[in-house]
């Protein structure tokens, strides 16, 4: 494993600890939804977008125990995220993290509720003022958040995605961006809010986020493609089995991971005006487009 390797299971371990401490405890008659959100939460997702809040924040000299706090939050919504996304009324998947997604482990009914009480607990985390002195930073942090999560963004894109709408290329880029570039985006913004950053720097590193969000999801789509579903804990073949309109379904494997090379490319030469500072933030950036799950 090499130097970021090792950064990102740092901050997985770091954050799984943080979120066993915030997110509630299984007790009293409504357990078994306490429960369903530590299976979902505390799971072994890769911990990406904490990951990147964390690495960001570090590069602002921002302290850790806001930071974690933040990406705790934001990794509830993805959890979250996670958990509809399975539904059956959705993707209708059995298997995530190699373990039966949430509603096969428990029921359907509360999945939804381990999904909506995930999202309330992200909010419940950003607002508290452990995680900002500076009330209004909070409320910029709670509004990042809600905007990557909802209509404009998580959730929007994922309508789309259900709609299997195929007009073109740039519509399901559109997609994308919404339905996994917002919330990977958001990573990067907590942290900007945090740190009162300028706008250049924070033009930049959006420019950044963006791109990296798209190549994010290409990649899901190929390995949904050709990936190997024992290495991904999640079952291959369902988005043409499904229909669904992605770069690899309508492009094809291979013209889709051309695009992803010239992609990847581009998403680097976003951080020029950072130099040697961003070193770690585009080597991340090689480290997740060349994963295998
Ligand atoms: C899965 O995201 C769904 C997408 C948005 C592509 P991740 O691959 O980052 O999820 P984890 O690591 O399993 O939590
Ligand atoms: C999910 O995209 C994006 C979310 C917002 C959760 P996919 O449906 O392709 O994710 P997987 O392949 O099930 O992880
Ligand atoms: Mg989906
Ligand atoms: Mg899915
Ligand atoms: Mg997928």
């Amino acid at each position: 494993m090499g130097e970021v390797g090792r950064r990102v299971a740092e901050a997985a371990d770091l954050v799984t600890v943080a979120l066993d401490e915030l997110l509630p405890r299984a007790e009293g008659p409504e357990s078994r939804l306490t429960e369903a959100m530590r299976y979902a939460a505390l799971g072994p997702g890769k911990r990406l977008r904490p990951y990147f809040v964390l690495e960001t924040g570090r590069m602002f000299g921002l302290e850790e125990r806001p930071l974690l706090r933040a990406a705790c939050a934001l990794e509830c919504v993805h959890a979250y995220s996670l958990i509809h996304d399975d539904l059956p009324s959705m993707d209708n998947d059995d298997l995530r993290h190699g373990r039966p997604t949430v509603h096969r482990a428990y029921d359907e009914a509360t999945a939804v509720l381990a999904g909506d009480a995930l999202q309330a607990a992200a909010f419940e985390i950003l607002a508290h003022a452990d995680t900002h002195p500076d009330g209004a930073v909070r409320a910029e942090l709670v509004w990042r958040l809600a905007h990557a999560a909802g209509a404009r963004g998580m959730c929007g894109g994922q309508m789309i995605d259900l709609l299997g709408v195929r007009d073109d290329l740039g519509a399901v880029a559109r997609m994308q961006r919404m339905k996994t570039g917002a919330l990977i985006a958001c990573a990067f913004e907590l942290p900007l809010a945090m740190a009162h950053s300028g706008e250049g720097e924070r033009q930049a590193l959006m420019a950044f986020a963006q791109d990296l969000g798209l190549a994010y999801q290409i990649i899901d789509d190929l390995l949904d493609a050709e990936g190997d579903p024992e290495v991904m804990g999640k079952r291959a073949g369902k988005d043409a089995a499904m229909g669904k309109a992605n770069y690899v379904t309508l492009l094809g494997a291979q013209a889709a991971r051309e695009r992803l090379d010239l992609l990847i490319e581009q998403t680097k030469s976003h951080l020029d005006p950072f130099g040697e500072q961003a070193d770690f933030l585009r080597a991340s950036a090689d480290f997740v487009l060349k994963r295998r799950n």
